[in-house]
């Protein structure tokens, strides 16, 4: 079906929040006898497509993995390449995402990326701070740990300057000093890429959420593939450990 025609099959119910492991570029590419960052670059489509989709269907948060602080420990060349794809995504699609009332947050560490990484993400925020369609958060050198790290030490903080009893500290307090403070927890993770793992990923945000695993590589991931996973997602039955 095409893309157009897609965009009209609004499944009923809808999560609110989906959250992506883009994974499968690197093998995406090999078996197609490219280098993996041809895959990296074919992403940035699958992307986009996921995207328009979630606007269309009334999605309220998409937030996709697509560098994690463990991503670093790879060979310097696709480190490089990642940092420039963010940035030649941004300054391809930024005014098109702007046109289309979606609001881009990036969500990790600033501190270790190239300074015009840091001004690519810093315009795309502020130019989209004030739309109120989809929500995107993009994980950019985003490590679940290093993300409670950093709040626990916000907290400390504040405790340690008396605005903040260790009492009051609960669950939302916590949560309210994360990245996602904020937004709703994702109701839907999907992995592409087949492995059955989390990677570091929304470790908090994703305690109730319901889990889509498909073979599919990223780069062969479109809204056609999106649909069938909010599909599979309307048969789930969530518990939240009640009965
Ligand atoms: C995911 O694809 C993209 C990033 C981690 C940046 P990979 O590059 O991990 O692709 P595979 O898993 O090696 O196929
Ligand atoms: C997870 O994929 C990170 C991103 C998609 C950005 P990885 O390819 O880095 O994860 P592992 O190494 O298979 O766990
Ligand atoms: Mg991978």
């Amino acid at each position: 079906m095409k893309q157009k025609d897609l965009l009209l099959k609004k499944p009923e119910n809808p999560p609110r929040h989906v959250a992506i492991i883009m994974d499968g570029n690197g093998r995406w590419a090999l078996k197609r006898g490219l280098p993996r960052v041809a895959g990296h670059k074919a992403g940035v489509d699958s992307l986009v497509s996921c995207v328009e989709a979630c606007s269309a269907w009334g999605i309220e948060v998409l937030t996709v993995y697509a560098f994690s602080t463990e991503n670093w420990g790879r060979p310097r060349d696709e480190v490089t390449f990642l940092m420039h794809l963010l940035e030649e995504a941004f300054d391809r699609y930024i005014d098109r995402l702007h046109a289309n009332g979606v609001m881009v947050r990036v969500i990790g560490r600033r501190t270790g990326l190239p300074e015009s990484t840091t001004r690519h993400i810093e315009h795309a925020e502020r130019l989209t701070a004030g739309n109120t369609g989809l929500r995107l958060l993009i994980a950019f050198n985003y490590g679940g740990r290093a993300e409670l790290v950093d709040g626990v030490k916000a907290l400390c903080a504040r405790v340690a300057r008396g605005e903040l009893s260790p009492e009051a500290i609960d669950e939302e307090c916590l949560s309210a000093h994360l990245t996602t403070a904020g937004f709703p927890d994702p109701d839907l993770l999907i992995r592409t890429g087949g492995e059955f793992r989390i990677s570091n990923f929304l470790l908090w945000q994703l305690a109730y959420t319901e889990l889509y695993i498909t073979d599919v590589f990223w780069p062969d991931f479109r809204a056609q593939q999106l649909h069938q996973a909010l599909m599979e997602f309307q048969k789930r039955q969530r518990r939240f450990g009640k009965v």
